[in-house]
């Protein structure tokens, strides 16, 4: 059984006193019931802050850096986050694939650096608008599981999170149709099937990201291979991303 996972995103959003009072209503909101795993991703100054309101959120970085230490400017390493409580990562999420020019194998290299220190990768992946109008969906999506995913042993694959963001999807408020998300998942679930094992790819969370809302969320959750949501702008206020994690509370059990 899979239960459902809904992580918000904040990206380079809010400031330190908004990022706690988010959580606290959030976690208030929740008031100890409930049906999902939750977790909250703030910028990474404000992660320190929003650990220490310890209102029993997961709390996870939006990137992290591969190498333990050194000469590497700007960076923040796993055992930094690991120092500051940070449970989980978001790795190679589309703005950094495409904005800053990430490639998958720095994702591989991220997601084996990640787990090695315990923390929980969510690994995304996702393809372009013409990428999907050209047919090359699954092809562009599998591969990308496959370069990000190298060398995962079975037990490391079962500790992972798997994101599927369509890119034109993600901020466009064009949600993909809960039966274009489905059928990637299945095939992203076929493909984890074949590489580790089929009930390796029964455990794994596959999350649907890219414009996720109240509103649209009940019906993505209850497809089959969705496990979850990565939310962007509706993670930002308490009301729409309540209304989210509220969602799976009416879903079926995998
Ligand atoms: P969105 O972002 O919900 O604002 O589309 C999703 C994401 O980038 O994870």
């Amino acid at each position: 059984m899979r239960r459902p996972l809904i992580a918000g995103n904040w990206k380079m959003n809010l400031n330190r006193a908004q990022s706690v009072a988010l959580a606290r209503e959030i976690a208030a909101g929740l008031n100890g019931s409930l049906s999902a795993d939750v977790a909250v991703f703030p910028p990474a100054v404000y992660l320190d802050a929003v650990i220490a309101a310890d209102t029993g959120l997961a709390v996870g970085a939006q990137d992290v850096n591969e190498n333990a230490d050194g000469a590497f400017t700007g960076e923040i390493s796993c055992q930094m986050l690991c120092d500051l409580n940070v449970t989980t990562v978001i790795l190679g999420h589309s703005e950094r694939r495409n904005l800053l020019g990430e490639t998958s194998e720095q994702v591989q290299r991220k997601t084996l650096a990640a787990l090695r220190a315990g923390l929980t990768p969510i690994v995304c992946v996702g393809e372009l608008l013409e990428q999907r109008q050209a047919g090359q969906t699954d092809q562009v999506v599998l591969e990308q599981c496959r370069t990000s995913l190298a060398g995962l042993s079975a037990e490391q694959m079962l500790q992972t999170v798997v994101a599927y963001e369509p890119v034109w999807a993600i901020g466009t408020g064009q949600v993909a149709t809960p039966a274009q998300a489905e059928e990637v998942h299945a095939s992203i679930r076929q493909w984890l099937s074949k590489s580790f094992s089929p009930a390796t790819a029964a455990q794994v969370r596959i999350l649907y990201g890219g414009s996720v809302k109240a509103d649209n969320a009940a019906e993505l959750l209850s497809q089959a291979n969705i496990d979850g949501a990565l939310v962007g702008g509706a993670s930002l206020k308490a009301e729409s991303f309540l209304g989210i994690i509220r969602a799976t509370e009416t879903q079926k059990v995998a």
